[in-house]
């Protein structure tokens, strides 16, 4: 089913994510007639395009990253509108207010709006109370959404703060958090893959799972984020969001129906039974990295502190490894090994499921791992890891694996994760965003380890194509257990 009718209006319109992500997915979707019958977007920033000039720029850079024709970018710039304005200026919310006015009219869209906050955070607060004090916030005449892109604060309090103003203008069923990992098609895939086979679920929790890993790795940099960058690190950037949501869904309980707030209700469940950090907790199961100047592949590689925009003496962490604990029946005493970095030997996200060895090894001490790996990206795939009789004489087990790997699906057209968001938006489905509780509930949960992370002691260097500190595969070892992949 199309969603209905609408007008996306995206502040921010010049900006690199417009232009990387939401116009690349909008046009997507567009193309694949996945969108409404009849729709417009509105960029609405502060650089002086005209309708037509904003329109050139578009299908130009759309030309460049998606190869789009003369023709589809002809059909699809009808849609397109430009509106040049001061968003912390709640006067020029009368002429944007009329132009929307006029646009819902144009093509018919009955006075249905996204709001798509793609601007710096600083302005959120601005631009919700301009649109609210103007009466756009307003269900009435045409529903009203609002996304927010993270980070959603800075810290505890600066969340709070920025959440109690957002509710101050627009309702929560209104306001669309974007967590992009939750639009990943294989992130969904862990909700289907557990709650849909009777096999892996009765096996999914402490009596059978001795350890699960959560691996995030990328070989990029910090590239020409530096000036975000040095003020976020790994925990607020990939720690705070994506991974806990990821974590989230790994050990969540089955919901009665798949709906936002049944889903959302067990996702919080999960975040707040994640036990609190303690002082020996910081400094036992929590590793801070940041990487160094290094030689890989005969490449001279540089350090963190000599990226562009970043502070010489940075003590921003790029790499966080961390033991957490979910304090709850079902896993109890199960440890979730979580890590992300930069400059890591490879783009790399997967969860590992480690499950716990037979009670009684009869064909020897080097049993087989069983293993299941739950490979996010890239190249999206299952495998699973078990033991078989080694051919031959005698009895010897041999690890082995089975795998399915979604290239091999007939239908592998996996949308972006910012199409399936938007979709969603337009559809009023909120289960693949972050509510309110939630996203302060990991705040609540990481808040110690950024107080923490001020003392100078904390922070390992890690050299580039590396898996991170030694540090963090120490804080395994001496669990008797392992990363699938380190140094
Ligand atoms: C973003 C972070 O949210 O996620 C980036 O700000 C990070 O620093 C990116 O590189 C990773 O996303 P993906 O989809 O490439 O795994």
């Amino acid at each position: 089913v199309k969603p209905e009718n609408n007008s996306i209006v995206i502040f921010g319109a010049s900006g690199d994510l417009t232009k990387r992500k939401l116009l690349p997915a909008l046009f997507h979707l567009y193309v694949n007639e996945l969108l409404p019958e009849d729709f417009s977007i509105l960029g609405a920033s502060k650089t002086a395009y005209t309708d037509d000039s904003f329109r050139a720029k578009v299908t130009n850079d759309l030309i460049q990253s998606e190869g789009i024709t003369q023709q589809q970018a002809e059909a699809f710039s009808k849609h397109l509108y430009y509106i040049s304005m001061d968003m912390t200026d709640a006067d020029s919310y009368v002429a944007f207010k009329e132009r929307l006015e006029t646009l819902s009219v144009t093509h018919n869209t009955v006075g249905n709006a996204i709001y798509y906050m793609a601007t710096p955070p600083s302005l959120y607060a601005a631009i919700s109370a301009n649109l609210a004090k103007h009466k756009l916030n307003k269900d009435r005449n045409g529903w009203k959404r609002l996304i927010v892109e993270k980070p959603f604060g800075y810290d505890l309090a600066s969340a709070n703060e920025l959440d109690e103003h957002l509710h101050t203008c627009f309702r929560e069923r209104q306001v669309y958090r974007i967590d992009h990992y939750l639009g990943k098609e294989t992130v969904q895939n862990l909700l289907v893959y557990r709650f849909s086979n009777g096999l892996f679920e009765p096996l999914w929790n402490r009596s059978f799972i001795d350890y699960v890993e959560i691996t995030a790795a990328e070989s990029l940099g910090v590239e020409e984020r530096g000036g975000y960058y040095d003020h976020s690190g790994a925990v607020r950037d990939m720690l705070q969001n994506h991974l806990l949501q990821v974590l989230a869904l790994v050990a969540m309980e089955p919901p009665a129906v798949i709906n936002a707030d049944a889903m959302r209700n067990e996702v919080v469940k999960v975040i707040q039974s994640l036990r609190p950090l303690e002082e020996q907790d910081l400094r036992d199961n929590l590793v801070l990295g940041q990487y160094t100047k290094s030689v890989v592949n005969g490449e001279e590689m540089p350090g963190y502190r000599s990226e562009k925009d970043v502070d010489a003496d940075s003590r921003t962490p790029t790499y966080v490894g961390m033991k957490m604990m979910i304090d709850n029946w079902r896993w109890n005493g199960v440890p979730f090994y979580v890590r992300t970095g930069k400059r890591m030997p490879e783009r790399l996200t997967e969860i590992v499921v480690h499950f716990k060895k037979t009670p009684h090894p009869i064909f020897g001490q080097n049993a087989p791992e069983n293993k299941l790996i739950l490979r996010i990206q890239p190249n999206e795939s299952i495998q699973m890891d078990f033991g078989l009789k080694k051919p031959g004489a005698g009895f010897t087990a041999q690890q082995v694996s089975m795998s399915f790997d979604y290239n091999s699906l007939e239908e592998n057209n996996l949308l972006t994760a910012y199409e399936r968001l938007l979709l969603d938006c337009m559809k009023g489905d909120a289960t693949l965003f972050a509510r309110s509780d939630a996203v302060k509930a990991c705040w609540e949960f990481v808040q110690p380890i950024l107080d923490y992370k001020k003392e100078a002691k904390s922070l390992f260097g890690y050299k580039c194509g590396s898996w991170g500190p030694n540090k963090a595969d120490e804080m395994l070892e001496k669990d008797g257990r392992e990363w699938r992949f380190s140094s």
